[in-house]
């Protein structure tokens, strides 16, 4: 009975992704910053890396781990493998100086990668305006119909409030559940720009795009910039997308042992967020469950299996 109790409750409390006790299996801790040469597997190199989490180099200087998806490159920041995420620098969805639209870079497709746009609250992955009399709407297109909207009205500049999206200057609201492909649809929202004085004077360009809450900060400076630059299409902006192994839960992936992904030690995890799996190393055990865990060890030096006390829970 005891045993099972164990098997049971460590399945339970290691999936949901949170670092307990001596539990340790987090990528980024001792390899900071991220290089080509500190990628975990199931990332990699080509040859070396699991299929569709290929990764090359690139930067400034060359030595950035680089994902590439289509024709876009985005920089990665970080990888977590206990979380099964992974942040990177994407550019605008689209930018627009007056009535000329472009797409940028955020505008991202998905399909047919281990990678969904992140849309848990944790991540704060948030669909952004920064603009004058822009109304957004975003549409997922591979699962079923799930939208997110946002608008954005200005007035005065003075009537900006700094660090606040909330609809002058700039707007912000969540991402819609799997996105991996969507469609965007822009336009003035005319009947309502009337009943604000000074609508289309402060910002002549505009743009939308995906950044985790948290790294980005609204600004009438930033508005201002918005509105006197051409090249909004440059910034970049931090935002995490979710992977999992493979399209299938951990018990079809169970039957077939060589393509199975976790490895020593480790216990398989259905993606929350999506389909597929990921892998996390057993309690009282560390390191990559990719490519096989090994056991944590004490002052001691014997290897040793923390027990839990079940007051806790
Ligand atoms: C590459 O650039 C980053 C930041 O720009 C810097 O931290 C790092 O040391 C550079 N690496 C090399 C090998 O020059
Ligand atoms: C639109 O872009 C083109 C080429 O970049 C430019 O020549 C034109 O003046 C722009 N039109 C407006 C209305 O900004
Ligand atoms: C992974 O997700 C967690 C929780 O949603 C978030 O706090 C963390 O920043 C994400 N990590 C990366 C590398 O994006
Ligand atoms: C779409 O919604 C239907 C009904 O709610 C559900 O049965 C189906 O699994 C959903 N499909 C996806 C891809 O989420
Ligand atoms: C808002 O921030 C900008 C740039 O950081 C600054 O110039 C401006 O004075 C600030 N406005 C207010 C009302 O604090
Ligand atoms: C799952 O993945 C396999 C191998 O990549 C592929 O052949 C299959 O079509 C996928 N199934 C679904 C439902 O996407
Ligand atoms: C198991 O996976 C391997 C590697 O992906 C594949 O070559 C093999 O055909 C699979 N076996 C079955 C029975 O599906």
């Amino acid at each position: 009975m005891i045993p099972m109790l164990f098997l049971i409750l460590e399945l339970l409390l290691s999936c949901l992704a949170a670092p307990l006790g001596t539990y340790v299996s987090e990528a980024k801790n001792p390899s900071f910053p991220l290089t080509r040469t500190n990628v975990p597997h199931p990332f990699g190199i080509t040859d070396k890396a699991m299929k569709g989490f290929e990764i090359s180099c690139g930067g400034s200087n060359g030595t950035s781990p680089i994902l590439r998806l289509g024709s876009s490159s985005y920089e990665i920041e970080d990888i977590s493998l206990l979380q099964g995420n992974l942040s990177i620098y994407a550019g605008a969805i689209f930018y627009r100086c007056n009535q000329n639209f472009s797409i940028g870079s955020g505008f991202i497709n998905l399909e047919g990668t281990p990678y969904i746009i992140a849309n848990t609250e944790s991540s704060k992955n948030m669909l952004t305006i920064v603009g004058c009399n822009d109304a957004v709407i975003i549409s997922g297109l591979s699962s079923n119909y799930s939208t997110s909207a946002c608008v954005s009205f200005c007035d005065s500049i003075d009537d900006v409030i700094n660090g606040s999206c909330s609809g002058w200057g700039c707007c912000q609201s969540s991402i819609p559940k799997g996105l991996k492909r969507f469609m965007l649809w822009l336009q003035s929202p005319h009947g309502l720009t009337s009943m604000v004085s000074n609508a289309a004077n402060i910002a002549r360009c505009g743009q939308a795009f995906i950044v985790k809450q948290n790294k980005f900060t609204f600004s009438s400076e930033v508005l201002q910039n918005v509105a006197e630059d051409n090249q909004v299409s440059q910034n970049l902006y931090l935002m995490t997308l979710d992977w999992a192994i493979g399209n299938t839960t951990c018990k079809e992936a169970k039957r077939n042992m060589t393509s199975y992904a976790c490895k020593k030690n480790s216990h398989c995890c259905n993606s929350n967020n999506g389909v597929g799996y990921h892998c996390n190393c057993r309690q009282g055990y560390h390191g990559n469950p990719y490519t096989g865990c090994e056991a944590l060890l004490f002052t001691n030096g014997n290897p040793k299996i923390p027990v839990f006390t079940l007051a806790r829970y």
